[in-house]
C-alpha cells in the first residue's frame, strides 16, 4: 500500500500570527513527523496573486511564511516543502481541470458568490472587480492538491467547499480518461482551537487583530496587554468564559496550567498579572522558535535554496505524472499514432457498463460486451449515485454481484469483469 499522502498550501499574503501557528503550523509540524505519512506543504504564491498586487509584499510574505514553518520544526528532508510556482506542472494541470470543470461549479464558490453579492448589492456590475483568477481560485487549488493524489488536505471549514470541488473536477477527469486522480478528502481537526485575536472574535488578517507570531519580545508583550479584558477590578472573581486572554493561553498551556489559572480567575487575579503570565508563557514557547526565525529571516539565499531543492522534489513526481496526464487527454507524440491505433482497437473491444435512467424514473446500468450483448442487468436504484457505487463496486471485485439478479450466461460475464478489470488497472 502506498503511503498515505497529507497535502496543504499556505498563501503568501500575510505575516504568519498566533492564530496561524496554533491552528496550522503547528498541528502541520507535529503530523508531519507521523510514521507512515507523506506529507506535502507549500507557499500558494499563485493563489497570494488573486489578492495582492504588490510584487514586494508577495516576496516578503514568501520569506516570512518559509522562514516560520521551517523555524517551528518543519523538517524539510522528512516533507516535501515547495514553492507553487517552482512547479510549473501546476499551472499546466490546472488548464487540463478547466476544460473538465463545468463553469456552473465555479459559479457556486462561496468567494466568488460573496462577491457578487456585494456588488448586486451595491447595485453595480455582478462581476465588478472580479478577476477570472478570483473565479479560477477552486481549479487553481484543485490542482495542486491532484498533482500529487493527496488523500488528505487540512484546511480549515472555510475550504472544504474547494476540496469538494477538487473531488468534483477528479472525478470528471477519471470518467473522461480513465483513473488517474485520487479523490481527495478535507481534514478538519476538530481538536484545535481557532485562537481569539486582541478584541475576542477569531485571530485574523482581515479584522487586524492579530499577534504576529515572530513579534519581538517587547512588542509581544505590549501587544498581550492590548487583548480586550472587562473592567473587573484585582480581587473580583473575573470569567475564564468567553474570555480571549483565557483561551489564547489554553493553546499554549498544560492542561495543569490551565487549571491553575481557572483557579486565579476565580480568586479575582488581576487582568494585569494574567497577562504577564500569559506573555511568559507564550514566550517560553516561541523564544527558541523566535531565535532561529530570526537568523533564517538574515540569510534569505538558504530559504531559496531549501525551496529550491523541494520543487525539485515536488517535481520528480509531478513531471512523470504529468507526461502520463498529456498522453491521456491526447497531447500526444505525433509518431507513436499506429501505438494509439492499435490502442482504440483494443479498446472497443471491451465490454463497457451503460448506465441510464428508465421512465419509471429509477437508474439502471447494465454490462454489455464488444459486440452489444447483454451479460448483467442491474435493478432500479433510486440514484444515480447508487448505482454507480454498484458499477464501482463490480469493478474492483464481485463483492456486490449477490446483489444482483443472476445473469443468464454467469461464466461470459465473469470474463467481462476481469477483462474490465484488467483495462481498468493503471499501469
Ligand atoms: N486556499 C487555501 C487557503 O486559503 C490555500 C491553498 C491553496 C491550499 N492551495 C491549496 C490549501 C491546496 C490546501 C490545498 O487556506
Amino acid at each position: 500500500m502506498r503511503a498515505l499522502r497529507v497535502l496543504t498550501g499556505i498563501t503568501t499574503s500575510g505575516t504568519p500570527h498566533l492564530g496561524n501557528y496554533v491552528g496550522a503550523i503547528r498541528p502541520a509540524v507535529a503530523a508531519s513527523r507521523a510514521p507512515g505519512v507523506e506529507s506535502f506543504y507549500f507557499l500558494a504564491d499563485y493563489h497570494a496573486l488573486i489578492k495582492i498586487d504588490e510584487p514586494a509584499r508577495i516576496q516578503r510574505s514568501t520569506l516570512e511564511i518559509a522562514a516560520s514553518w521551517i523555524a517551528c520544526g518543519l523538517e524539510p528532508e522528512r516533507v516535501t516543502f515547495y514553492r507553487q510556482s517552482d512547479v510549473p506542472e501546476i499551472p499546466e494541470l490546472t488548464w487540463l481541470l478547466t476544460c473538465v470543470c463545468g463553469k456552473g461549479l465555479l459559479n457556486r464558490a462561496h468567494a466568488y458568490k460573496a462577491a457578487v453579492d456585494k456588488n448586486t448589492l451595491s447595485q453595480v456590475d455582478p462581476d465588478s472587480d472580479v478577476t477570472a483568477g478570483l473565479f479560477m481560485y477552486p481549479v487553481l487549488m484543485a490542482a495542486d492538491i491532484l498533482m500529487f493524489n493527496a488523500h488528505r488536505v487540512p484546511v480549515g471549514r472555510d475550504q472544504i467547499q474547494h476540496i469538494e470541488m477538487a473531488r468534483d473536477m477528479a472525478a470528471s477527469f477519471n470518467h473522461r480518461y480513465g483513473e488517474h486522480f485520487v479523490l481527495p478528502e478535507a481534514q478538519i481537526e476538530e481538536a484545535v482551537a481557532t485562537l481569539p485575536g486582541l478584541d475576542g472574535r477569531k485571530m485574523s488578517k482581515s479584522y487586524d487583530n492579530t499577534i504576529p507570531l515572530f513579534a519581538p519580545r517587547e512588542q509581544l508583550k505590549k501587544l498581550i496587554a492590548g487583548i480586550k479584558t472587562d473592567s473587573r477590578a484585582p480581587g473580583e472573581p473575573k470569567d475564564t468564559e468567553g474570555s480571549p486572554l483565557f483561551q489564547i493561553y489554553q493553546a499554549f498551556a498544560t492542561p495543569a496550567e490551565t487549571v491553575q489559572l481557572r483557579q486565579a480567575f476565580a480568586e479575582g487575579i488581576a487582568w494585569s498579572e494574567a497577562k504577564q503570565i500569559l506573555f511568559e508563557r507564550i514566550d517560553h514557547e516561541v523564544t527558541p522558535l523566535r531565535e532561529s526565525y530570526e537568523a533564517l529571516m538574515r540569510h534569505p539565499e538558504r530559504l531559496e535554496d531549501l525551496l529550491r531543492a523541494g520543487a525539485t522534489k515536488a517535481r520528480a513526481i509531478a513531471t512523470p505524472f504529468t507526461a502520463r496526464l498529456r498522453h491521456a487527454v491526447g497531447l500526444r507524440d505525433l509518431r507513436s499514432q499506429a501505438a494509439e491505433q492499435k490502442e482504440k482497437s483494443s479498446k472497443a473491444a471491451l465490454p463497457s457498463f451503460k448506465q441510464y435512467r428508465e421512465s419509471d424514473g429509477r437508474f439502471y446500468f447494465k454490462l454489455v460486451d464488444a459486440q452489444g450483448k447483454l451479460l448483467l442487468q442491474s435493478p432500479g436504484y433510486a440514484s444515480p449515485k447508487e448505482a454507480g457505487q454498484v458499477v464501482k463496486a463490480l469493478q474492483q471485485d464481485d463483492g456486490a454481484l449477490a446483489s444482483l439478479p443472476p445473469p443468464t450466461d454467469s461464466q461470459a460475464l465473469q470474463q467481462a469483469l476481469l477483462q474490465l478489470r484488467a483495462a481498468l488497472k493503471p499501469d
